[in-house]
């Protein structure tokens, strides 16, 4: 008797191409040197090395274990006394405009997966604008939606500084409806940052030609000050009808692995925006049904409380200091890293190819991505020192190929 084939199926998919972050923790992991500096995956490191809890967010969950009575459901909406003390911090003086609601998401991913689900939902021929280099999440979030995209340079190497006029011009040529996804502020992996009158102007190249900003606001806090950081959101809000934000409470939380971030919308009116936000709601019950408590708990706690709220502010500017204490250092350390004291946020890209990138991790137990991002804030004090010699012997011995 002849037997069926079996059919090609899970067993027989090609390889992933991991996202080159995720392989690099694992490098890591697997790497048995004592004094590995890993500069890799995106996470806040105080002087010595560590990356604690904020002492305010503690606290709160402390306050939580004593007064949580219950671990029922809160619903596909999540906590919404975290996204109405979070509203101030992301809307600014935006946030009284009944056209604007938000939604908690497992982390600033999550978020990005509703907006890209939504636009597809919505105009699924809508292409989205990309500045690169980005996050290297973004195109497999953009395109698992099933949304083109057009990628522009957002950042010249050569100059080590925003490349605005591709900016323009990719906004200008785009189509009405077309989605145009910008970093609020920390760029991602560059640093590079636009600038307040760059802001304006793109907001309204955006109201002019009808695109809709889909703003990725990751690192509120973490570049200028929270309502500097939240200008791009502001400009955006009072140029365009239609804005989506996904924001993360990740890293100014400090509560990475506990998935804490939002998803908001404007639209024209508020009957719009809530119809779209029941679809919102419908595609988060297809993938996570309803988001995480434990970390969005905790922030709203913080928020909600004046002294905690006032002692968490303190505890994100003294991150901030750090990360601009050691952008100073490794800027001074060589003329040829100047660029990086005035970037912002956790990351920068240093001018390094791969061949060099991987000299690094072998001769000197340095891990950064492939690409030349690090982790600013990823180093100890004490390794500064030794990072920039490295870097620069990098830089110095072994040939750039570009
Ligand atoms: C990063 O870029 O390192 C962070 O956003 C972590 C991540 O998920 O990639």
């Amino acid at each position: 008797m002849l037997t069926t084939p079996a059919p090609k199926g899970i067993a027989d998919l090609d390889p992933v191409v991991s996202d080159s972050l995720l392989a690099l923790i694992g490098m890591i992991a697997a790497d048995k040197r004592d004094n590995l500096i890993d500069v890799g995956v995106g996470v806040f490191r105080d002087g010595e090395g560590r990356t604690p809890i904020p002492p305010s967010v503690k606290e709160a969950e402390r306050r939580l274990l004593e007064t949580q009575e219950t671990k029922a459901y809160l619903g596909g909406w999540g906590d919404r006394g975290f996204t109405q003390a979070l509203r101030p911090i992301v809307l600014g003086n935006h946030a009284d405009d009944d056209r604007i609601s938000g939604v908690q998401t497992p982390g600033g991913c999550g978020a990005l997966f509703l907006a890209t689900r939504l636009i597809k939902l919505a105009r699924p021929d809508a292409k989205v604008l990309v500045g690169t280099p980005t996050w290297p999440n973004h195109p497999p979030v953009i395109k698992g939606a099933g949304l083109a995209m057009t990628e522009y340079r957002h950042y010249d190497f050569g100059s080590r500084t925003v490349d605005f006029g591709a900016l323009r011009q990719a906004a200008e040529n785009a189509a009405p409806g077309d989605v145009l996804l910008l970093h609020g502020c920390c760029h991602n992996p560059t640093g590079g940052d636009l600038s307040e009158a760059q802001w304006r102007e793109v907001a309204s190249i955006a109201r002019e030609c009808k695109l809709t900003p889909l703003i990725d606001l990751a690192y509120q806090g973490f570049g200028r000050g929270f309502e500097e950081d939240g200008y791009g959101v502001g400009v955006m809000l009072d140029a365009c009808d239609e804005v989506l934000i996904a924001q993360s409470c990740d890293k100014n939380f400090g509560v990475y692995r506990d998935r804490v971030g939002s998803f908001w919308l404007k639209t024209r009116d508020k009957d719009a925006t809530a119809n779209a936000m029941a679809h919102v709601l419908q595609i988060a019950r297809e993938a996570w049904s309803m988001p995480p408590d434990h970390g969005a708990a905790a922030a709203r706690i913080v928020l909600e409380d004046e002294g905690l709220r006032a002692q968490w502010l303190e505890e994100v500017t003294a991150m901030r200091d750090r990360i601009n204490e050691v952008r100073r250092r490794i800027a001074a350390s060589d003329q040829r890293l100047g660029y990086i004291a005035s970037e912002y946020g956790m990351f920068s890209m240093m001018p390094l190819n791969r061949e060099q990138v991987q000299t690094l991790r072998d001769r000197h137990a340095v891990y950064m991505a492939d690409s030349g991002r690090f982790n600013v804030v990823g180093i100890a004090d004490r390794d500064i020192d030794r990072f920039c010699a490295a870097v620069i012997e990098a830089m110095d011995s072994v040939p750039a190929h570009g």
